[in-house]
């Protein structure tokens, strides 16, 4: 695929570590990882990867992969430490530093700026459940856009902010933990408002595209359960797509959203973006629910499919199937499309076959779907270093290359061999 834009994904909070360090300020993510019984483990991102003092060997080992991008994330609280008010500029010049070296590499930055490590400060005063949210992180956008902006001309605003509502509001796997079920509503909608102040912010400071990055899944159901599996969608998919692309919410859940919604906001919302960023792991099947609970729905286990190390199916036509259905649902009203994160993760060897299987029957389902139409430009694979995989601490490993967290040495897997194989073929076309 000509012109095809292959990368590799991390995110800031997962890899950097220096949690004290330059004045960086307190995540919800360092609260809820210091919190007993939060993360496996009792594992944190206080070093992670030591990424903050280790870039220069990570850009060189992107580098020696071939890739023409990479998306890493920015924190938040490195670059404003309350989360509104003072900029802190030592934060800003770790990331001035890491896209210089990137570049010296003919390696092009691609930042999100949310990847969910929120100030700490700003869940004090409510999160994302607190309109004011978005403004303050239109204002952080503006800020990294200002210092950055010369050399990095695509930015994401917001990393997967269906995951973020649902595991950090709504059942309090995930930082900020809280468990609020459907009275997360809010966070769907101050996130998206956020994201459009933000398009707005990162369009006046010069950058040339802003992506949205959203977790998609396509959803399945026996017939007998396609009600079911509509509102699924609804809250998976069509809560984050529909009022970005068509300026509308799903109907259905209006009476939740309507209470939080002011004049205007879903012009903000809709700002058109550049390209939809779209991670996939996996489709989800869901079957109506039984027991009579909050939701009609409820989350059955895919069978019938080999598993990763974390007990996600793997079915590379899926990808293809979400894809041809974004097409089919937007039409014209699509941007392109990039894939910003696929992977898995797998024993914890370098000697990755699994790995390697995994990314190649999904490159071919990118394929597919491109030719079946879809106008996908690009690949991500999350990700470039085993890191601290959420709630599960170090316990899964995605990485093309393997660190040991205990000297920090950085290994290339099989994998990273395959994928720069992938790289140099497409750059050679
Ligand atoms: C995604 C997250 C990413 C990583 C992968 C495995 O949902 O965006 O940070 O944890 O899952």
């Amino acid at each position: 695929m000509a012109g095809f834009l292959y990368g590799a994904s991390t995110a800031s909070y997962q890899i950097e570590g220096a949690v004290h360090e330059d004045g960086r300020g307190p995540s919800i993510w360092d609260t809820f990882a210091h919190t007993p019984g939060r993360v496996r483990n009792g594992d944190t991102g206080d070093v992670a990867c030591d990424h903050y003092h280790r870039w220069a060997e990570d850009v060189a080992l992107l580098a020696g992969l071939g890739v023409g991008a990479y998306r890493f994330s920015v924190a938040w609280p490195r670059v404003v430490p309350a989360g509104s008010g003072a900029v802190n500029d030592k934060g800003l010049g770790f990331y001035d530093r890491l896209v210089d070296g990137l570049l010296e590499r003919g390696i092009e930055p691609v930042p999100t700026l949310f990847h969910w490590d929120l100030p700490q400060a700003l869940e004090d005063e409510g999160g994302w459940l607190d309109r004011e949210t978005a403004y303050r992180f239109a204002e952080y956008a503006g800020h990294v856009a200002g210092r950055l902006g010369d050399r990095v001309h695509r930015f994401i605003t917001l990393n997967e902010p269906v995951v973020h509502m649902a595991q950090g509001y709504a059942w309090g796997t995930h930082a900020p933990g809280r468990a609020l079920g459907l009275g997360a509503l809010p966070v769907a909608h101050h996130q998206l408002l956020g994201h459009g102040l933000a398009v707005q912010a990162l369009k006046a400071a010069g950058a040339r595209e802003v992506w949205l990055t959203n977790n998609c899944t396509p959803v399945w159901s026996a017939d007998e359960d396609r009600a079911a599996a509509a509102v699924y969608d609804g809250f998976h998919n069509r809560l984050f797509n529909d009022p970005v692309l068509l300026g509308s919410y799903p109907e259905f859940l209006l009476p939740g959203l309507e209470p939080h919604l002011r004049d205007g906001d879903l012009d903000i919302i809709r700002t058109p973006i550049d390209a939809l960023g779209v991670n996939y792991y996996n489709p989800t099947l869901v079957g109506t629910a039984s027991d009579g609970g909050d939701l009609p729905f409820e989350i059955r286990p895919v069978e019938g499919y080999p598993t990763t190390a974390f007990g996600w199916p793997v079915v590379p036509d899926g990808l293809t199937e979400l894809l041809t259905g974004l097409q089919e649902t937007y039409g014209d009203a699509l941007p392109p499309i990039y894939i910003t994160e696929n992977g898995c993760s797998a024993e914890e060897g370098v000697a990755d076959t699994f790995r390697v299987d995994y990314l190649q029957a999904h490159l071919g389902a990118v394929r597919a779907a491109a030719e079946a139409g879809v106008d996908v430009r690009g690949y991500f694979v999350w990700s470039l270093l085993d890191n601290f995989e959420w709630a599960e601490g170090y316990a899964q490993r995605f990485g093309l290359v393997h660190v040991d967290f205990d000297t920090q040495e950085r290994t290339p897997r099989d994998s990273y061999r395959w994928f720069r194989d992938q790289c140099a073929k497409t750059s050679s076309s």
